[in-house]
């Protein structure tokens, strides 16, 4: 049932070219437009949206985050990503028609069952608002209480620790965003076209990039053994990606880390670096690569332990960095699907090499069912 690998996580990670292809299958017309008549959006509708507010918890949460940048790069929307549990409990504001709010309401989760995503989706309800979501598991509660639907397709997961779930929401939430931003004229015929067919090579970029980083987190692991704690660090869409292998550490191994956007490093995470700190940057080619950088030449100067995830042939990253996984050239909007196994590898090479139980991690349940 593992499908010959030693655990459940290693298998979903490994799976994620098969599950991409999944959710990108039927959505991208013969035309190379999105195709998202499953949701049931006219184009009125879309253009009358003001903003879009994405509910979830966790990895979904984190997925909604990159959401709210391709929204607003592809539709020009306002976008907020907010915990579910904060959410509900939030002073109602109104969402619907009569508030005049135009919000789009968006619920993330992978089992469809998570109590606070369900209750801030009822909260939304409630409010005005029609909510959608964004769901894998088929006929799970938030899928039979919202307006509409986008499955993200990505299989059964059994291992606690997200990931294939995470990169499929991100896939699923990038062609609502293309989707939104077609109906609201924000984006061309022909940038669509372009975004669409690099996604459409990303699960192949995956398949052949994924060996050499699983192989590349194995040889790694056994040199992070002394690492007291990590500090995840990125720009943009790097940042959400600097939460997401935060907490996939954190879940798998134990050990302490933290997410933070590069900027605010100096704003206080800075005081954690030192020799037996793990800094992971990630840090593709993107209008804030200089920046990042920048902020890796602080962590080098206070001999930090630096893991970069970059693009192909950044010599100036590699020699800043103590290990790089490189990723193959995509437009900024994607680097967050390609970014995602590497962060999955690397925690899940050093949960392996202490010892600790990867698929059942301690005090963690699957689906979180009561609040
Ligand atoms: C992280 C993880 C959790 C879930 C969270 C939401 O690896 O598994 O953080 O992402 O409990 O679950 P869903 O997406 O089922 O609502």
């Amino acid at each position: 049932e593992k499908g010959g690998e030693p655990h459940f996580m290693r298998k979903e990670i490994l799976e994620q070219p098969r599950a991409l292809r999944d959710t990108l299958c039927g959505r991208v017309g013969l035309d190379g437009l999105p195709r998202l008549e499953e949701l049931a959006l006219g184009a009125g509708e879309a253009r009358a949206l003001e903003h879009v507010e994405l509910i979830a918890c966790g990895t979904s949460w984190h997925a909604g985050l990159v959401a709210t940048r391709h929204l607003a790069e592809l539709a020009r929307l306002r976008a907020s990503a907010e915990v579910a549990s904060e959410y509900r409990y939030r002073p109602a504001l109104p969402l619907g028609a009569e508030g005049g709010g135009k919000a789009l309401v968006v619920a993330v989760s992978q089992s469809g069952e998570t109590a606070d995503t369900l209750a801030a989706m009822r909260a939304a309800a409630a409010g005005g608002a029609r909510p959608v979501a964004v769901v894998n598991v088929v006929g799970s509660s938030i899928a039979r209480e919202a307006e509409g639907v986008l499955y993200t397709r990505a299989g059964p997961e059994i291992s606690v620790a997200s990931t294939k779930a995470f990169s499929t929401q991100v896939a699923t939430l990038f062609l609502l965003a293309a989707h939104l931003g077609r109906l609201r004229g924000t984006l061309s015929e022909s940038g669509a076209r372009e975004l669409l067919a690099a996604l459409g090579r990303v699960p192949d970029q995956l398949e052949a990039m994924l060996p050499e980083v699983a192989a590349q987190a194995r040889a790694l692991a056994p040199r992070l053994l002394d690492k007291r704690g990590a500090l995840y660090l990125g720009r943009g869409y790097g940042f959400p990606l600097a939460l997401e292998g935060a907490l996939k550490l954190k879940e798998i191994t134990y050990l302490h880390a933290d997410g933070y956007p590069a900027g605010e490093m100096k704003h206080g995470p800075i005081a954690l670096v030192g020799p037996q700190t793990l800094v992971v940057v990630v840090a593709p080619q993107d209008r804030l690569h200089a920046k990042t950088l920048s902020n890796l030449e602080e962590v080098k100067a206070r001999d930090g332990f630096v893991v970069a995830i970059g693009t192909e042939g950044d010599r100036e990253l590699a020699r800043l960095a103590d290990a790089v996984f490189w990723l193959p050239p995509a437009p900024e909007p994607l680097n967050p699907l390609l970014a995602a196994a590497p962060l999955q590898l690397l925690a899940y090479e050093l949960s392996v090499a202490l010892g600790r139980d990867v698929d059942q991690p301690r005090n963690l349940a699957k689906s979180v069912t009561v609040e």
